[in-house]
């Protein structure tokens, strides 16, 4: 309509005024996904997002996301303005692994490696020696086991009970989990199958065991994507964020997507496969976080940058 249409030439203006870019994950809303496109920014998952915005040459990243990726831009790019549509973005794996605890959690553990999902404040990072996305979290921690190494995972438990099963490695996990994929329902997973016996099932690891269990692939919300280009099957059941539709339909116009079920069995579905966190990075959010970035840019001690960053680092360097 013509206030949304208002909104977005005002944000086109803006991003070059202020030679800024706008980068958004694949869980934003359709809109926002599609502006980062029109403005030669990107839309992708957390691993890329990181990668896109410390090398890209502008001198202000406008991250359409959660917290943490805007606390990674700025860990990576400290010369940089990173500026959020709104920091209270938060992500529930975030806000269950407070510092203290997890902290002390490690110290039990002397002898083993933590390994933190990216899903983490900078704080977290700092207290790891590795960084994972889910895009490269498995491979990492092959390593790691190859090495000999043992090791403390934090805090997502149903991606680390799947990086343990594929992985065999020794794994101590934090419990935690994203209220969004957690909501996924088994049984009225398995109906919907009966129904389309012949779609690919897609699932994010973020998912509980056996949603993943039933899965005819598991990835990354770029590494789904990929599948439903790559798979031969003409429909997908897809048991992740709903905002990833968006780039699922656009490279693949002739296949059939389904959200796969969240309220199975008489419950009712709490956040319905779209992250309230994500859902904050509007258009009208943007358009202020570039006119009023006062309480809406991204910081980060310079301290715990450091131990951060170094962690980081090992992630970017081994999945390059
Ligand atoms: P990806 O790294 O797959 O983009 O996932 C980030 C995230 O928050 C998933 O819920
Ligand atoms: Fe966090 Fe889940 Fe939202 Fe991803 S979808 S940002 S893991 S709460």
């Amino acid at each position: 309509d013509t206030e949304k249409a208002a909104y977005k030439a005002r944000i086109k203006a803006l991003l070059i005024e202020k030679n800024a870019v706008l980068v958004a994950h694949y869980y934003t809303d359709p809109e926002i996904q599609a502006l980062a496109e029109e403005t030669g920014g990107c839309v992708a998952d957390s691993l890329e997002m990181a990668r896109f915005g410390s090398k890209h040459p502008a001198t202000t990243i406008v991250v359409a996301g959660v917290r943490f990726m805007g606390e990674t831009a700025k860990i990576l790019t400290p010369e940089k303005t990173v500026v959020m549509p709104t920091l209270a973005a938060t992500c529930s794996l975030d806000v269950g692994c407070p510092i203290e605890e997890f902290s002390a959690f490690c110290d039990q553990y002397p002898d083993r490696k933590v390994v933190v999902y990216a899903n983490t404040s900078t704080a977290v990072k700092a207290r790891a020696d590795w960084i994972v996305t889910s895009s490269c979290a498995l491979e990492i921690v092959e390593h790691l086991d190859e090495m000999g190494e043992k090791i403390i995972w934090g805090p997502d438990k149903h991606l680390g009970a799947y990086i343990q099963k594929n992985t065999g490695a020794d794994m101590i996990m934090w419990n935690g989990a994203c209220i969004v994929h957690d909501e996924f329902k088994t049984k009225a997973l398995k109906d919907m199958k009966a129904l389309h016996p012949e779609a690919g099932v897609l699932v994010h690891p973020e998912s509980p065991q056996e949603i993943v269990d039933l899965a005819d692939a598991v990835g990354s919300t770029s590494q789904l994507i990929k599948a439903a280009q790559n798979m031969p099957n003409q429909k997908f059941i897809v048991a992740t964020d709903r905002g990833i539709f968006y780039k699922m339909q656009q490279l693949c116009p002739d296949k059939e997507f389904f959200a796969a079920p969240t309220a199975g069995e008489g419950a009712t579905c709490k956040t319905c496969a779209h992250c309230p966190w994500m859902a904050m990075n509007g258009l009208k959010a943007i358009e202020e976080a570039l006119t009023q970035p006062q309480g809406r840019e991204v910081f980060v001690d310079m301290q715990l940058r450091e131990g951060a960053l170094r962690s980081l680092n090992r992630m970017l360097d081994f999945a390059a």
